[in-house]
């Protein structure tokens, strides 16, 4: 009987080796005959470690199990897959996965990460062999018809990216990922790094097609060392098998990927200050222009994008532009992978089609909130992303009809606050946060952020008018920072200041009209 526990970090925090062994040690006892593998993580977090059965019936899965439960599971037929107040059914039937839509998470969770074999017998690689057959020009349509746009946050298109890059006249140009995912309330870039490490190769090597690339670079967050060790030994396998190399995939042109180590500070995230970490040199954000798709890493032209960017490349090439660009809404084609994080019941992964609500999302797939409170805000798109007041719960969650309501879509984060969480106090966070990540190039960023953690002190503390005077110092400081800074720390910033302070004025002992 095959037995999958995850090996995602996930899974591991909450204790899925000590699982694995238990198993391993249980079954030898009793003489039972189980092929423990080791997938990435179906996203349900909140019931990690979520181990499967593989049945006639499809795999049912368990959880969260615990060392201590094994010999009672076996003792109630795990191999089977029967009862037991843990079983959750046949995996694929769960609401929280069948009511996905997963394109780029299809395999995550499904496969053993780092198997060739694995990959190939899940439509691995189709990509890449579309593309080899494709000329530039070609490619570069296909990605642009399909819509894609920057999953890391800024939504720029890809296509567009590419063809910069492509069009540019160079002797040498490279591919960098950045997996220096920094948003609290998201790991999505890192399941899929941990999870299903061949897509993200693949994206990246049609990307080097696409442009005319040779080398390549994935700048991985040190607190992620085993989507670090398992990219390494999924770059290593993939050149021996010859999808990476001096001919990728036989068709004659080299692809050389490496992985980097990133420094520990979130602006090294932005993407020109990753250049310059890359480079060797300290995480200093560069003006732009001129833009990285012309001179970038090592001066020479360079595709920046996202983890979740490349990665959802491949099945654009499998499946064609089209079956892509028909998911979503609007200008929003394909899908996201939402982050469920802070106070709710069921976080995890989400992959939808743009279009849903913020409720269908927290209390369809969340369950609400974990403490029981109902939710007061929900920030979305990270750190730097607005905090979203109830009356805008069911607006579609697509890039453009966020900016409407002043919000980001950002990475996909969302972080749940129940009615006791203070706006005014996440608003100061906001703020300190700026101020201890900034990189100091610019005037508004550093200062501004220090000077914010001081007026908003001061407002919570004073009254009347001095509140009010101080208020309308908050909104100048605020408008000087989304005006004047150089990158997005400093410039969006105000984002959760502003509407904290426009959604929650009472937190900041404001009538709620806003009113001193
Ligand atoms: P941006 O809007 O300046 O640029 C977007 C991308 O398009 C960049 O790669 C830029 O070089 C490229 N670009 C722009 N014009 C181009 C052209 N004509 N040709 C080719 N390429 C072009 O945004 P930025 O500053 O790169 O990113 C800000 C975003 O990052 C925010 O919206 C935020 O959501 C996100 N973010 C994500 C984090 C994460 O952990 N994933 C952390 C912090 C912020
Ligand atoms: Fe550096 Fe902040 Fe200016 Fe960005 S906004 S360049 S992080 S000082």
């Amino acid at each position: 009987t095959t037995i999958w526990v995850p090996r995602d970090s996930a899974a591991l925090a909450a204790g899925a080796d000590e699982v694995a062994a238990a198993l391993a040690t249980e079954a030898a006892r009793r003489g039972l005959a189980i092929d423990l593998k080791r997938n990435g993580s179906r996203g349900l977090l909140w019931l990690e470690p979520l181990i499967e059965v593989a049945t006639p019936q499809g795999r049912i899965a368990y959880g969260p199990v615990m060392a201590e439960d094994v010999p009672g599971l076996l003792d109630a037929g795990l191999l089977r897959g029967d009862a037991h107040a843990l079983r959750h059914g046949v995996s694929e039937q769960m609401p929280y996965l069948a009511l996905q839509e997963r394109l780029t998470f299809r395999r995550v969770g499904l496969t053993d990460p780092l198997s060739l074999d694995d990959y190939a017998a899940h439509e691995g690689w189709a990509g890449l062999k579309a593309a080899v057959a494709l000329d530039s020009a070609a490619l570069l349509h296909e990605v642009t018809h399909s819509g894609l746009r920057g999953r890391g946050g800024a939504a720029f298109p890809a296509g567009i990216k590419w063809r910069t890059v492509a069009h540019a006249q160079a002797v040498q140009k490279y591919i960098v990922c950045n997996a220096d995912e920094g948003d609290s309330g998201t790991f999505s870039d890192r399941m899929l790094m941990e999870g299903d490490p061949y897509q993200l190769i693949e994206g990246m090597a049609i990307a080097a097609l696409a442009v005319g690339a040779t080398q390549g670079f994935i700048y991985i967050r040190s607190e992620y060392p085993h989507a670090l060790a398992t990219m390494d030994e999924a770059i290593a396998r993939a050149t021996a098998a010859g999808w990476l190399g001096d001919s990728v995939a036989g068709s004659g042109r080299a692809f050389h990927l490496e992985t980097r180590q990133a420094a520990g500070s979130y602006v090294c995230g932005e993407e020109t200050a990753m250049l310059e970490s890359i480079e060797g040199k300290r995480g200093i954000v560069r003006a732009k222009p001129p833009l990285p798709a012309l001179q970038g890493l090592f001066g020479q032209p360079t595709v920046i994008n996202n983890v979740i960017t490349f990665a959802s490349v491949p099945v654009i090439l499998a499946r064609g532009a089209q079956y892509y660009r028909d998911y979503g809404v609007g200008r929003s084609h394909g899908t996201l992978p939402f982050q469920l994080a802070g106070n709710v019941k069921h976080g995890g992964l989400v992959e939808k089609a743009f279009g849903l609500t913020l409720r269908e999302l927290v209390y369809g797939f969340g369950g609400g909130t974990r403490s029981g409170r109902p939710i007061k805000a929900i920030q979305v798109g990270g750190p730097l992303g607005a905090y979203v007041p109830e009356h805008q719960w069911d607006v579609p969650l697509d890039y453009e009809a966020y900016t409407a309501i002043g919000a980001v879509l950002g990475h996909g984060g969302i972080v749940v606050h129940d009615d006791t969480a203070d706006l005014a106090r996440l608003a100061r966070y906001a703020m300190d946060f700026c101020a201890i990540e900034s990189c100091g190039k610019c005037t508004p960023c550093r200062i501004g952020s220090t000077r914010g953690v001081e007026v908003i002190d001061r407002i919570t503390r004073s009254q009347g008018v001095q509140r009010a005077q101080q208020v309308e110092l908050l909104r100048d400081l605020c408008d000087t920072m989304l005006q004047g800074s150089l990158c997005a720390m400093g410039g969006m910033t105000p984002y959760p200041v502003l509407s904290a302070l426009n959604h929650y004025p009472q937190d900041f002992g404001l009538a709620r009209d806003g009113a001193p």
